[in-house]
């Protein structure tokens, strides 16, 4: 990486220390990246956990790295998200393996497979806002990672929405959220140790429902049960008579995967769209209109509809502005699908490259007065490659239907239900790569 400015920090540290402290700082990563940016420019280069990266922000650097050449275009996750995940993840993949996994889940996660769960995201989101009535002191972020968790454990492999199966999954999911950047050491006690501790035994979970389905038990029309039925090979031992479905391994890692890429990120959306709201009443009372407009239209007694959902355009844009005000995946890692060349420095095929996406989302030439929480910033289409809150290319977020379902639905109830106001005022974010508010939000709600 001769050339780049920037440095390595540390021998086999590297800035691994100020990496991860600067992430439980106010701003988060954001800090890390905007102090090099203010020394080197908007690319420079470090080690950090594990390797040598080059950080670079900007609409140019975000096309060329989420296209890529031929659409070829690598994941490049930290070692420790690597091991946790395992080798088939769909993260992990490339090229037409890539293609053919995305082709599997995009089926139940495309807006048509997404009708039948509708009921179910409906009545969860019902009931989590009916105990907040007698609770009333809220911890928001608690709330929403129990609600999108029942749903994509329910919608995955129909987990019920509590008891100890429910209560052991959580738990797991908690620990393996936070190894993800985590330092590569795997000694007892450490994040990265307890990551792999907790994947395994999700993936045995994982296998004793495998095991159940297959000796015909229970029968649920689920994503796991259209995977075991129509993808997968069966066991290791006949994996090679059928090359093109999935073994036992690849199903474990890949429902993992969409685990744990669908929770955190939604939960987070969740909460920061109610802290946005919180701190932005104007918006607030124009989002409630709109949903108390669609409930005045609606005969008495009767719920939130399919079509009535697709169609709450303000929703839509403040979804949209709370993702780029959030931007709860504040980097995206790639590894380098060609040479190219970036605001004059040469940039090799295979390096690690990181795109800073909160820099390239509070751009001022793109969104005047950046920090402002205006949705009517996406009332025009804005420039491509300026707005990344699902990213884009071969490896934009397959998730992003059902996310913005499940999101939608939650605010209906909520706007036409309670007024809220937060109990302190901490502005800091919490150290895992999704981004959170460190506090988790906690409320007063006040029922409407
Ligand atoms: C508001 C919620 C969500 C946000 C903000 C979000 C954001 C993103 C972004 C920005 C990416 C691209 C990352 C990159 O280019 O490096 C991504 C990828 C991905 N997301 Fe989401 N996501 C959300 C919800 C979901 C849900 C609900 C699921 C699954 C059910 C999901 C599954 C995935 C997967 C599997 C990938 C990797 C795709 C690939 O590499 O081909 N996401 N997401």
């Amino acid at each position: 990486m001769e050339g780049i400015p920037g440095d390595l920090g540390w021998p086999v540290i590297g800035e691994s220390l100020s990496f991860l402290s600067d992430f439980s700082s106010p701003a988060g990563i954001f800090s890390f990246m905007n102090k090099r940016q203010q020394r080197y420019g908007k690319v420079f280069k470090s080690f950090v956990l594990g390797r040598y990266t080059v950080f670079m922000t900007g609409r140019e650097a975000s096309k060329i790295l989420l296209t890529g050449k031929d659409g070829m275009v690598s994941l490049n996750l930290f070692y420790t998200g690597q091991q946790v995940l395992g080798t088939t993840s769909l993260l992990q993949t490339n090229g037409e393996a890539h293609k053919r996994l995305r082709r599997l889940i995009a089926e139940p996660l495309s807006i048509d497979g997404l009708k039948k769960y509708f009921n179910f995201i409906n009545s969860q989101a019902i009931e989590t806002l009916d105990q907040w009535a007698e609770r009333r002191r809220i911890s928001v972020l608690e709330e929403a990672s129990s609600f999108t968790l029942k749903v994509i454990g329910n919608m995955i492999m129909s987990l019920e929405p509590s008891g100890e199966e429910q209560e052991k999954f959580r738990a797991n999911f908690k620990i393996i959220s936070s190894s993800f950047a985590s330092l590569p050491f795997k000694i007892p006690g450490t994040a990265f140790y307890n990551g792999i501790k907790a994947r395994d035994s999700m993936h045995e979970m994982i296998d004793s429902i495998i095991a159940r389905r297959r000796s015909g038990e229970v029968i649920q029309q689920d994503f796991l049960e259209s995977l075991i039925i129509k993808h997968s090979k069966g066991t290791e031992a006949d994996a090679s008579a059928n090359e093109d479905k999935l073994t036992d391994k690849q199903m474990k890692d890949n429902i993992l995967t969409l685990l744990v890429a669908g929770h955190d990120t939604t939960t987070a959306a969740l909460t920061w769209l109610m802290k946005f709201l919180g701190e932005n009443p104007q918006v607030l009372e124009k989002l409630r209109e709109e949903h108390m407009g669609i409930k005045a239209n609606r005969k008495d007694g009767t719920d939130l509809t399919w079509s009535e959902l697709n169609n709450m355009p303000y929703t839509a844009k403040v979804i949209s502005e709370t993702l780029r005000r959030a931007t709860v995946l504040p980097w995206f890692s790639r590894k380098a699908a060609q040479d190219f060349e970036i605001d004059g420095y040469n940039i090799k095929k295979g390096w690690s490259l990181n795109l800073d996406v909160v820099s390239i989302h509070h751009d001022p030439e793109t969104f005047p007065d950046p920090y402002k929480f205006d949705p009517s910033r996406f009332d025009a289409p804005l420039k491509p490659f300026s707005f990344l809150g699902f990213g884009n290319g071969p490896r934009m977020c397959p998730g992003i239907n059902l996310a913005k379902v499940e999101i939608s639905i939650f605010i209906h109830h909520l706007v036409c239900r309670y007024n809220w106001r937060p109990l302190e005022k901490n502005d800091s974010v919490q150290p895992t790569l999704v981004r959170m508010p460190k506090n988790k939000y906690p409320i007063m709600v006040e029922p409407l």
